[in-house]
Formats: C-alpha cells, sequence, structure tokens
C-alpha cells in the first residue's frame, strides 16, 4: 500500500469510528487504538503535504483564529424561531389552525423535542462540510466553521448516498450535561464565573477564538432541519431519516402523528421522561410534516405557521433548608452557600445550592428550617427561587446572616465600595485562599504542572513543605516522595514537571501569580503592551487603562497588586527560581527579511499552517503592514479558506490580488 492510499483507508477507518462513538454512541475500538490510528494518519499527512484535506479526520482542531474574532456571513434562506407557547389549549389552537389552512386534507404532525442549546447551519457541498454559521439575527450570523469542525457528532465529509449536491441542515449545538458539570467543577476550582446552564455554556464555547479549547469541551449537535432545492421525499420526518443515513445525529424521539390526541400523548411522555436524556430540552417542537403542505402554509412576518413550539415549565422541588455555609476562594471572596435535604432535581440528586452574596440572602428573607423552592429551569447549578412562607409553623427557624468573620481564620470579613461579596482581607494567612493560589498557579491553563493537582498540593501544605507557589521551586523529589501515598516515579515526575514550568511562556506566568481580575485573556493583554514584568509592575494607572480591554478596575487590582510588599517579594522569588519574566524575543526579531517591504496586507479567512495572529507577525517581520480594511491602495489579500463573500468581492471590484496561503509562504520563504 502506499504512503496516500493508507493515508486515504485510515481516512475512511477514523471517519466510521468517529461515527460509531459520536453519533451511534457504539464504538467498536479502544480509545488506545484510535488514538494510535490517529497518530499515524497524521504523521503520514505530514510527510505528504500533498495529500493534505480540510475535511480529513485530522483536522477537526485547527489553528487558533485572529482575536478579530468571526467572520459575519450571510444566511442563504433566513434562520426564523418558531412561535412559543407554555399552554395545552394553544397547541390545540395551533391544530385547529392547520386543519383550517390545508381546508380539512389530512395531514401529519411531525412531534420532536426542542434541544436547548444554540442553532447552527451547517452548509454542505459535493458531501463536505463547507461552512458552519450562528443563527446571529436570522439574517446573517457567525462563520464558526473551525470550531464546529471539533464537534465530532457533525460529519465533515458524508455517509451513504442519494445527499443533494448542494444542501443545508440546521441543527442545535448543545453541550451535554456530563461536559457542563465538568466544565462548571473546573470552573469553580479556578473561581472562574459558572456557566449557568448547558445552553450559555454552548454558545460561550462556539464563540470561542480557540478551537483547541472547544474541541476540548466536548460539544454535540442534533440535526432537526433539511433545507435543498431538491429534497429526497416530502416528508420532513423522511428528510431527517436520510439525513441519519449520511452521518448525521438525529434525534430517535421523533413521532409522526395523526390525531391532536397523540401529539398531546407525545408531550405528556417527553415531559416527564426528558429528565433521563444527556443533553438539555426545553420544550417539545410540533411541525406539520409534509414539505408542500408546509409551504402551503407559510410565514407570518416573523415565524413560520407550520411549526409550534411547546415549552416545558422549569423543574422545581421543595425541600427543607437545613443549614448555610460559607466558602472562601482564592481571592478571599467568602460564598453562602445553602444545604438542604437531597431532592431529585431533573436527573440529579441536588442537596446544595449557591446563594450568590448576602443581597440575595436577605431578598429571600431566609430562615434555617425553612421549606424552599429549588428550581433547575435549564440551569444546572440549583438556586433557591422562593421560600414557602406559609408552610412555616409557630417556631421560626434563625434568620440567615452573613458571617461577620472568615469561618476558616477568624479575620472580620469587609466588604468593597460597589461590590455585593464580602472578603476575608487576610489574604497571607487565611488557609484556603493560600492553598486556593498555589492550585490556580499549578492549574493548566496557568503554570500547567504535571501530576500537581488539588490533592497534592494540600498534602504540600499539610506536611509544611510548601506555603505559597514560589516554595515549589525548591522542592526535593526526596521531600516529596515522604508524602503520604506518593511513589517516587510520581515525586520525580512532580519535580520535573516544576522545573519545566520554568519554561512557560510570561503571559501565563502573568497570570498564575494571581492578580484579581486578571483573567487568561487580560494577562495576555497586558503582556503583549508590556513586553515584562518589571514594566508591568511599574505601569501608572493612566498607562494601563491606555491598554485597549484595561478598565480602571482591573488597572486599580494590578497596582494593589504591586504595591504590596509581600507580593513583590513573592515575584522576586520567582524571577530567581528562573521563570519566564518577558516576552520571548522571537517575537521582537529584527526583520527576517524585506520580503514585504511597502507592502499593505489584509489577511482574511482560516488559514492551515499558522494562525492569523501568526501571519499578523510574519507580514511584519518580513518589513510589510497589516491593515484592517480593504481600499484601493492595499497590496494584496492573504487569502485563506472561507474568505467572505463580501471582501472577495470588494477586493476584485478594487483589483486587489488575492495570495493564498501557499503563494504567501513562498514569498516569504517558507513555501
Ligand atoms: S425547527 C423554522 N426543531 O428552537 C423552524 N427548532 O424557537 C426552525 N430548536 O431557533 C426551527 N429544537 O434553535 C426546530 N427540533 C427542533 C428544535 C428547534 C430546538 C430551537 C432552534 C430554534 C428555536 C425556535
Amino acid at each position: 500500500m502506499t504512503a496516500r492510499e493508507e493515508i486515504f483507508a485510515l481516512r475512511e477507518e477514523l471517519n466510521a469510528h468517529n461515527y460509531n462513538y459520536y453519533v451511534l454512541s457504539a464504538p467498536t475500538i479502544s480509545d488506545r487504538e484510535f488514538d494510535e490510528k490517529m497518530r499515524r494518519l497524521q504523521e503520514l499527512e505530514a510527510a505528504h503535504p500533498e495529500c493534505f484535506d480540510p475535511a480529513s479526520p485530522s483536522q477537526r482542531v485547527g489553528s487558533d483564529l485572529g482575536s478579530e474574532g468571526f467572520r459575519q456571513v450571510l444566511h442563504a434562506r433566513p434562520m426564523l424561531s418558531l412561535a412559543n407557547t407554555y399552554s395545552r389549549s394553544e397547541v390545540e389552537d395551533f391544530y385547529r389552525r392547520v386543519e383550517q389552512g390545508l381546508n380539512g386534507e389530512p395531514f401529519e404532525i411531525c412531534c420532536e423535542l426542542k434541544f436547548d442549546g444554540l442553532s447552527i447551519s451547517l452548509i454542505y457541498e459535493e458531501g463536505r462540510l463547507v461552512r458552519a454559521v450562528t443563527r446571529g439575527d436570522g439574517v446573517r450570523g457567525d462563520d464558526v466553521t473551525a470550531n464546529v469542525r471539533t464537534i465530532r457528532s457533525i460529519p465533515l465529509t458524508l455517509r451513504g448516498e442519494g445527499w443533494p449536491e448542494d444542501f443545508e441542515i440546521r441543527g442545535e449545538v448543545l453541550m451535554p450535561w456530563a461536559s457542563f458539570e465538568r466544565l462548571n467543577a473546573e470552573r469553580e476550582a479556578n473561581e472562574e464565573p459558572l456557566f449557568a446552564n448547558p445552553r450559555n455554556a454552548a454558545s460561550g464555547t462556539l464563540k470561542l477564538l480557540s478551537p483547541t479549547e472547544v474541541a476540548r469541551r466536548q460539544l454535540d449537535a442534533y440535526l432537526y432541519y433539511l433545507l435543498a432545492d431538491e429534497l429526497p421525499t416530502d416528508g420532513h420526518f423522511e428528510n431527517l431519516q436520510a439525513a441519519r443515513q449520511w452521518g448525521f445525529k438525529v434525534s430517535d424521539a421523533m413521532r409522526k402523528c395523526g390525531s391532536l390526541e397523540e401529539v398531546m400523548a407525545f408531550i405528556n411522555y417527553w415531559d416527564t421522561e426528558r429528565k433521563n436524556l444527556p443533553v438539555a430540552t426545553d420544550g417539545v417542537v410540533l411541525k406539520v410534516n409534509s414539505v408542500r403542505q408546509q409551504e402551503q402554509l407559510g410565514y407570518t412576518a416573523k415565524v413560520p405557521r407550520w411549526a409550534i413550539a411547546y415549552k416545558f415549565k422549569a423543574e422545581q422541588a421543595l425541600t427543607r433548608l437545613s443549614s448555610v455555609t460559607y466558602q472562601v476562594g482564592r481571592m478571599g471572596t467568602v460564598t453562602p452557600v445553602a444545604n438542604f435535604d437531597a431532592v431529585p432535581l431533573s436527573g440529579t440528586i441536588v442537596r446544595r445550592a449557591t446563594l450568590h452574596n448576602d443581597d440575595f440572602v436577605q431578598a429571600l428573607d431566609l430562615h434555617i428550617g425553612d421549606m424552599v423552592y429549588v428550581e433547575k429551569g435549564g440551569e444546572i447549578i440549583p438556586k433557591i427561587t422562593a421560600v414557602d412562607v406559609d408552610s412555616r409553623g409557630m417556631m421560626l427557624g434563625d434568620k440567615v446572616r452573613m458571617v461577620a468573620r472568615c469561618p476558616e481564620c477568624g479575620t472580620p470579613l469587609v466588604r468593597y465600595e460597589g461590590e455585593a461579596a464580602w472578603y476575608c482581607p487576610n489574604d497571607a494567612g487565611c488557609p484556603p485562599q493560600l492553598k486556593g493560589r498555589i492550585e490556580h498557579f499549578v492549574s493548566r491553563k496557568a503554570m500547567n504542572i504535571d501530576g500537581l493537582g488539588g490533592e497534592t498540593v494540600d498534602l504540600l501544605w499539610s506536611a509544611g513543605l510548601v506555603h505559597d507557589a514560589a516554595d515549589l521551586y525548591q522542592l526535593r523529589a526526596i521531600d516529596v516522595s515522604r508524602l503520604p501515598r506518593m511513589g517516587q516515579k510520581s515525586a520525580l515526575n512532580i519535580v520535573h514537571g516544576i522545573e519545566a514550568s520554568k519554561s512557560v511562556p510570561f503571559e501565563r506566568v502573568l497570570f498564575a501569580i494571581g492578580i484579581r481580575f486578571v483573567g487568561e485573556t487580560v494577562a495576555k493583554t497586558l503582556a503583549q503592551a508590556f513586553r515584562n514584568m518589571d514594566a508591568v509592575a511599574a505601569a501608572r494607572l493612566d498607562e494601563l487603562t491606555a491598554v485597549p480591554e484595561i478598565g480602571e478596575k482591573i488597572a486599580q487590582s494590578v497596582i494593589r497588586f504591586f504595591n504590596d510588599d509581600r507580593n513583590r517579594t513573592f515575584v522576586e522569588r520567582l524571577r530567581e527560581a528562573g521563570l519566564q519574566f518577558a516576552m520571548s524575543e522571537e517575537a521582537d526579531d529584527a526583520p527576517a527579511s524585506d520580503a514585504l517591504k511597502g507592502k499593505s496586507i489584509i489577511i482574511s479567512g482560516v488559514f492551515q499552517h499558522h494562525s492569523r495572529d501568526e501571519y499578523k507577525a510574519l507580514i511584519e517581520r518580513h518589513g510589510g503592514t497589516n491593515v484592517s480594511s480593504i481600499s484601493s491602495k492595499t497590496s494584496f489579500v492573504l487569502a485563506g479558506e472561507n474568505m467572505g463573500p463580501a471582501k472577495r468581492e470588494k477586493a476584485e471590484s478594487l483589483g486587489v490580488p488575492l495570495v493564498n496561503e501557499q503563494q504567501f509562504l513562498q514569498m516569504i520563504g517558507e513555501g
């Protein structure tokens, strides 16, 4: 077998395994075997760039998008939403209107689940995914193709036969409960704001500029609407069954109903049964099945007359508030948490709910022992929505009041002007804050120290081996190996991981040191603007706020951090340990050539070999200027895949040439 043949065979095989795993949920090989085959394919593709194919299963994770974000694309057919109702009698009205509209002609209603994610439009040409666009305002949306490619249940190339040459298929991108819970647990550990529900999480994820991160978050997608000039059949249900054969994930919970009674039975069944699904649903959608009849019924100004969404009521449970405890985060925020008698709610047993802050608690007028309504309604983190005041007996429990002192270290709490939260100000001595900051420092997005998780940090802390993150760099394998349940090998692993973290780039060091309000993105922005730690530490308020995206709140926080002697000492110890305190020189390099001297260049589309940011840097290093809007003075457009039609037309009309990625790389001698 030639390499080319092997590449093709592996692609086909991996596509089949992806389909078995993500669409059918019935894998036939182990993850390890899959990874081995994927690695082999990647090796072969790297050695044979002439076989490159953006639809290869190896291309599910592409390069990062530029900071400009997503291109706006016009929908070929506007993406309408549906008329909504919470009332069964309005469902009956809908049914009667359809009967009348079709002048008594027999019809069927296709009943489906209403998935609670965000709608997506996928465009296929000749059996290949060419574009994925969010709903946006219904007329134009964001081109999120690079991110959607990472969703394993969406086929990049179609299976089977009979698909129209060009078609659109619409559906819902979802974050399954399991991925959602994992993501929020991670965010909680990092004290990042939690997503309120899987829908927000899915939409936040799809708008990320890093497909790698999107891939990690494990989105899924169900497809529910096929559009083409020539559809396989007149039946909506039948068309979706065909789409399933082509590799799309189509819900099994679809029924064609011939009477209102059957429709109501479908609604009743799923009102309870949906709690057992792996994804969030918020109702059912009823559609006239015949496409011809759909056309006959037509549309109002905003919604189709041939469909309606019936929404389920948010699920609630009534339970008894047993206690309120207080959690102290790494930044010292003290959050009240309600603990109540365990109750089942939307498929899980809930025992706790965040009470956010004191304002929230006071607004509820909570007393211990109160019967409280807990709600999920698409929100996985349960919320206490109300107190059942009528069930209060003669004996009213203690009123819930914010504690005055830190539950962990006893320090009186403080509240800052304009903030709802209470803080423990003892940042130098309060154990969960100190430990939390070390955990943050070693976490994946910060220094990413292999083998060091919350548990090990806890052990190191309890053994008195580390008091802050700088102590990590003094650790010897022999000390670590004496910890309970720690083998020599893991100890060595940890020490190596710590050593390796010395080459983690400056922007992540800046994130890791834990300045309040300086998250991953802000750290990157500051690092790019000031280039090194000393410049950040010395920056004045006006210099900080002059940086785009940096407001007064962040600026003040940076200044406060570096004004504190303890923080300065901590940072100095990290410098001595040898961490990266400046941006790598690569980006500042003297011009690599003057191949692009005097040229002003626009970057558009998605690229295979470098990210857009890398192309920007390359343009500058070769003497060119990257510009953002096209004019007759523009020298050329560096055009990637999926370049917007509007930009393309504009370039053509101004006579600005398009240069593709390969040609560009040749121009700068990287071809
Ligand atoms: S059909 C013209 N089917 O609900 C009909 N939509 O409020 C287009 N949705 O924007 C939509 N599950 O995001 C349809 N089985 C389903 C759906 C569904 C969820 C969403 C979709 C749409 C919104 C309508």
